[in-house]
């Protein structure tokens, strides 16, 4: 049989996704896996959303099914893609291990990303151990399924990077071909990301801005009617602003009918057109998008025992590879010193 390139994403289990994570790297990914040109594993970093969230494991516990269900609601079919949990699979960490000899302190402390984190979460002295060195962690799930294709949103850059980097030491220094340099697969420019409700450049749960795809009917009507638009567009007869107005952006993303779209940006420009209207197009748009991935949803929410099984199933599958990888990993290094090469 014919070995595909693996593709390898993954999510860090902190709460419910969003139509942020769908528009910026969900959809992407089922339409790769569809494509069939690739074959997907797909991981809950259960491990990862630790390093920043120690004192609360309960939270990763509960979001563990919850971004479960997002998959399977999204279309990521078990049949097709590999979807496990990062912490059942011990070779991660053993290949952490090995990989942070292999990186120095002052190389994660300039990882742009984690540096914007930090400040962000506002660690201040007090970043733990394990955050800083989770883009080692993060090298090793990558190479452990010697993924060569990684679909993700524009901040994972420097991950991969990083990974390339340690990718080239080890088999440089061990002499060896064992590990694989990832490529990322980036939405195209400006379309990674939309805005939240209130404007703001991100949508998040921190920032309370954000639509679930498990929020029901009601909810996405009440969000939508509330949203951010043009703040000087306050008579219906007034023109309005679409550059910058929350509405518009969504319309381009979400709406089919895009030759609408632009007679209603027309047509609000010149005046005429009121917030509530736009508002309720957007609304119907949403709904027909969200409705089929939230029935989808409720299906497997009804039957969590077949979901904990789809996750048990495809963490015994990807532990197997990430053995046999680790395996080949400490031959490379010669420290496989009790057994003869290929058992451990
Ligand atoms: N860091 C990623 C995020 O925050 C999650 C992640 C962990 C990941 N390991 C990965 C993504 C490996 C791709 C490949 O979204």
């Amino acid at each position: 049989m014919e070995k595909k390139p693996v593709m390898l994403s993954g999510d860090r289990p902190t709460g419910r996704m969003h139509i942020g994570h769908y528009v910026g790297s969900l959809a992407n990914r089922v339409r790769l896996q569809n494509e069939g040109k690739y074959q997907p594993y797909v991981m809950i970093a259960d491990m990862q959303a630790l390093t920043d969230n120690a004192r609360d494991p309960e939270k990763i516990r509960n979001s563990l099914f919850q971004v479960a269900l997002d998959y399977l609601a999204v279309g990521i079919d078990p049949a097709k893609s590999t979807i496990f949990v990062q912490s059942q699979i011990p070779a991660l960490n053993e290949l952490t291990m090995i990989y942070m000899n292999l990186v120095t302190v002052a190389r994660l402390e300039r990882n742009p990303t984690v540096k914007h984190e930090i400040q962000q979460k506002r660690f201040n002295e007090s970043v733990p151990a394990g955050f800083l060195t989770y883009p080692v962690s993060q090298a090793a799930d990558i190479t452990a399924f010697k993924a060569a294709v990684i679909p993700v949103g524009d901040d994972q850059e420097p991950m991969i990077e990083q990974t390339r980097e340690l990718v080239r030491s080890f088999n440089h220094i061990y002499d060896s071909k064992v590990l694989v340099e990832p490529t990322g697969y980036f939405p195209p420019q400006g379309q990674g990301r939309i805005p939240g409700l209130d404007g703001n450049a991100k949508m998040s749960k921190s920032l309370n801005n954000a639509i679930y795809l498990a929020d029901d009917e009601d909810t996405i009507q009440k969000k939508v009617m509330s949203m951010y638009t043009d703040p000087n567009h306050i008579h219906v007869q007034d023109p309005g602003q679409v550059a910058g107005n929350t509405v518009f952006t969504y319309l381009d993303i979400f709406a089919d009918d895009s030759s609408y779209v632009a007679e209603l940006k027309a047509q609000y420009q010149h005046g005429g057109l009121g917030d509530v209207k736009i508002k309720r197009y957007l609304n119907e748009v949403l709904q027909a998008k969200l409705a089929p991935i939230r029935e989808r949803r409720a299906v497997f929410a009804a039957d969590l025992e077949q979901v904990s099984k789809i996750l048990e199933t495809g963490s015994a599958a990807a532990n197997e590879t990430a053995e046999a990888t680790l395996q080949q990993v400490r031959d490379a290094m010669g420290i496989n010193y009790f057994q003869s090469a290929g058992r451990r």
